[in-house]
């Protein structure tokens, strides 16, 4: 069934208090609930439940005929005639969290009971209007001999045996948690400004205290942080942070009780790459930061979404900004966007930021809703300036604090707050797709003309697309590299519209779309020499580094499609390798070319039918040319930037290995994978050692150094899906489908921990030319699979359908085979509704 945004009503019910008891066990559990509810309007009594065994249900006490739920209904209707002004409901209901391997609701991982309850996972531990706009305060009393009893809010009693917490603010049901297990705690605490001490505590199996440092510090960083920049302080006694091994997504922000995936907690130089560093201190930023914007003020149903995630991302980058390099972080921000969204809104999957329909929520936890619901924010900060935005930001808290709202409201507030019409701004969040913005010039007698014009492909559902505003941010660079005008942002709000600029003494170069001030495609008529003068003097580094990316793109994409190319770029690498030791980060960010599936999106952008093979090997020989050109400058530099002293998972020293890391991937390709064989030996954190062995895997060198890996870290799980996911990720498409068929027939090859799983399918399908191997076989292999995880977690299925989004862009043979294996997954009997939804819009799709 489809669930349509024009059909929400408000709930006729309020809760002013909601009481749990859990009696744990591990195929047993007991829930009893008493809910207080107050009469709000008309209606009658509904509650959700899923998969529950019901003991007994009342209303005051009297019983209710249990033959109120009918079989496969998971509504609980209780008619308005039955039901005074207010009442409690009371319920006793048995789960089984040991049979629980979709990981929604109460479930056991290693031993330790937790939950997820986003999106409508608690209607799995009982019956509740399981909706966001039905907050309360709980009080929760967990019954269990694990040491261990969290739950939301503040403690009120912890015995053997018995613990009681008590969450004064009120919430959605999405928000709450329980975790009981035996866990030790590394634990600090942070005064808040108005004084509040707080007890935190990171939670992990006994045996990974010391793993759990960096995520403290970076919690600590967030709390100073959003005190400082958003003047937000935390509200409780106590925060806890608890690492499961077993989890659908990265982390959830449950109100004074985060729940994350191990992955994006535990750490050591040992054990974590500086990628891994940087995504923790994010993702702990991410759901501390949601405390605020997503629990204090929530969404008013799911339709929502981006009200809480765009505005979070959006805050963790600005905190990654502050906490790394701004540059660095706006830079790989933009390539993520670029290779999940961009590819989305290309697609059949398509939908705006926020969707009007929707068979499965869960389906649209995406870049959509996420990245690029942060970029539409970055737009409206960018359009009403700093102050604005700041403005905005407080109405926002001071309005709504303890509601559950709308994108209506939120663009209310910049309304009233900066006095601006946003109306047509709007249609960011209600239009999909990605809009192309093509730029043509004119230049006489020192004017510059820009002319622009928008135009955005239909999607699915949504013929027409009207013009958005479009903030175009630019400078101008003069033919000797001198900027002759600073970023200037223009606003772009009809089909076409042209901006000029007088008193130029020469033609310049336009520096377009500083910090990707815009989540929109460029069409323009640019040249090599005009890119490489880019490349070389533009005062912005995210337009710096397009010019240079842009510039190998076309290379890659003449060589791939039977020309010439690529020169150019190997060129302006000279300048590039110069100046490398003074910016590394930014030096190994220009060094790593476009990967193979953006080079696909391209050319099937540009109209013409991508070639797997084709483009492989066209990057391979790029590479292979940029590597003989600056042999000597690539190898001076790999060995200028060797590890000194200790490792420190800073944004200096990540830079450092991230530039050691690209000039070995060119030097590989003379050496034979010599050095990545030296460097896997000596290196002493993971960061080198994956990045040794990704290459020695390239080479075919990599025997000894897998062994060497698997008996150095066959007991860690998380190092062990790096393992897993390297080989198919860097195994030379011929051979990564057989290889990944091996791997998948491994003892250690935990299919059901969604980790692993994500580790080697996710790290195939991430092998473009490999999953789209002419034959299918890779298509094949990840059908196979996705039918076998379905019936066990149809979350983690079908997240990865999206493998599938890209299809039409292929060759006729490619796409046959590809839809033939989509046919195969509906056909599944019992197929779960959220694999259903995803390949029956995938299937319908363009
Ligand atoms: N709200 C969480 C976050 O963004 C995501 C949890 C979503 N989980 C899910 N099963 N849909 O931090
Ligand atoms: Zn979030």
């Amino acid at each position: 069934v489809t669930q349509y945004l024009a059909d929400w009503r408000p709930y006729p019910f309020e809760i002013t208090q909601t009481r749990l008891e859990f009696d744990i066990a591990p195929r047993a559990t007991r829930v009893r609930s008493q809910i207080d509810f107050r009469r709000f309007g008309a209606g009658d009594l509904v509650l959700d439940g899923a998969g529950l065994r019901t003991l007994s249900l009342t209303i005051d006490g009297r019983a209710l005929p249990l033959d109120l739920i009918r079989e496969d209904d998971e509504r609980l209707v209780i008619p308005a005639a039955d039901l005074p002004a207010s009442f409690t409901f009371a319920a006793e209901v048995e789960i089984n969290p040991e049979a629980n391997t979709a990981l929604e609701g109460l479930y056991l991982s290693g031993g330790m009971f937790c939950t997820q309850c986003e999106a409508e996972g608690f209607r799995h531990i009982t019956w509740y209007p399981d909706r966001p706009d039905v907050m309360a305060p709980f009080q929760v009393t967990i019954n269990s001999d694990m040491p261990v009893l969290l739950s939301n809010g503040n403690p009120v009693s912890q015995a053997p045996g018995r613990a009681v917490w008590q969450d004064p603010w009120k919430k959605p049901a999405y928000l709450f948690a329980l975790v009981a297990g035996d866990l030790r705690a590394i634990s600090d605490s942070f005064t808040t400004m108005s004084g509040r001490k707080v007890a935190l505590n990171v939670w992990v199996r006994p045996g990974d205290e010391g793993r759990a440092g960096y995520a403290m510090e970076s919690l600590i960083r967030s709390m100073k942080w959003d005190e400082e920049v958003y003047g937000r302080e935390y509200d409780l006694d106590v925060f806890n942070i608890v690492a499961v091994d077993d989890f659908n997504m990265g982390a959830m922000e449950n109100k004074g009780l985060n729940i994350f995936n191990s992955k994006l907690v535990l750490a050591t130089a040992e054990t974590a790459t500086d990628d891994d560093y940087e995504r923790i201190e994010a993702v702990i930023g991410h759901e501390y930061f949601h405390n605020w914007t997503g629990n204090r003020i929530t969404c008013r149903d799911w339709f929502q979404l981006c009200l809480k995630e765009g505005l979070t991302v959006f805050r963790d980058q600005q905190f990654t900004s502050d906490m790394r390099s701004a540059a660095v972080k706006r830079i790989r921000d933009v390539q993520t966007l670029r290779a999940r969204q961009f590819r989305e809104d290309a697609g059949p999957l398509a939908h705006p930021p926020r969707p009007d329909h929707y068979q499965e929520i869960n389906n649209f936890y995406t870049a959509t809703v996420y990245e690029k619901g942060a970029e539409v924010i970055g737009m409206l900060k960018r359009l009403v300036g700093d102050e604005g935005y700041r403005a905005a930001l407080d109405l926002y808290f001071d309005r709504h604090d303890g509601q559950a709202c709308t994108i209506e409201d939120w663009i209310a507030v910049f309304q009233d707050a900066t006095g601006r019409d946003l109306t047509q701004f709007k249609r960011w969040y209600t239009d999909a797709g990605t809009p192309r913005l093509t730029l043509s010039e004119d230049w006489a007698e020192g004017r510059l003309t820009l002319n622009f014009s928008q135009d955005t492909a239909p999607t699915p559902g949504q013929a027409d697309k009207p013009a958005r505003v479009i903030p175009i941010a630019l400078g101008l660079i003069g033919p000797n590299g001198d900027e002759v005008l600073p970023t200037t942002v223009l606003e772009m709000t009809e089909p076409s519209q042209s901006f000029s600029f007088d008193g130029l003494g020469a033609r310049p170069v336009v520096s377009l779309l500083r910090g990707f001030s815009a989540p929109v495609t460029v069409s323009r008529e640019i040249c090599a020499t005009e890119q490489a003068l880019l490349l070389a003097h533009d005062t912005d580094p995210y337009a710096r580094w397009q010019a240079g990316h842009d510039l190998a793109l076309d290379g890659l994409i003449a060589r791939a499609t039977g020309h010439d190319g690529g020169e150019e770029f190997n060129r302006a690498l000279a300048g590039v390798l110069t100046d490398a030791t003074a910016d590394p980060a930014f030096a190994a960010l220009c060094l790593v070319l476009p990967g193979e599936e953006e080079i696909a999106t391209t050319i099937a952008a540009r109209g013409a039918i991508p070639d797997p093979d084709a483009i492989h090997a066209a990057r391979r020989a790029l590479m292979l040319d940029i590597a003989t050109t600056h042999e000597r400058a690539l190898a001076r530099l790999y060995d200028a930037m060797t590890q000194t002293g200790d490792y420190r998972p800073d944004a200096e020293g990540a830079a450092r290995r991230s530039l050691r890391l690209a000039c070995l991937a060119y030097l590989s390709r003379l050496d034979g994978g010599a050095r990545a064989e030296a460097l896997y030996k000596s290196a002493t954190n993971m960061t080198e050692r994956q990045g040794a062995l990704e290459q020695l895997i390239a080479t075919g060198r990599d025997k000894d150094a897998l062994a060497d890996f698997a008996a150095e870290f066959g007991g860690n799980r998380l190092v062990m899906d790096k393992w897993f996911m390297v080989q198919p990720l860097r195994t030379a498409p011929g051979n990564a489908v057989a290889r990944t068929r091996e791997l998948a027939a491994r003892p250690d090859f935990d299919w059901k921990n969604p980790n692993r799983f994500r580790a080697l399918i996710g790290g195939l399908t991430a092998n473009h030319a490999a999953f789209h191997a002419a034959d299918g076989s890779g298509y094949d292999f990840l059908a196979e699979w996705l039918m076998r995880l379905d019936p066990v977690n149809p979350q983690t299925t079908a997240r990865m359908c999206s493998a599938f989004e890209t299809i039409s862009r292929y060759d006729s043979g490619r796409q046959a085979l590809a839809r033939a294996a989509l046919v195969r997954i509906a056909a599944l009997p019992g197929l779960s509704r959220n694999t259903a939804e995803m390949v029956t819009r995938i299937l319908a799709g363009p």
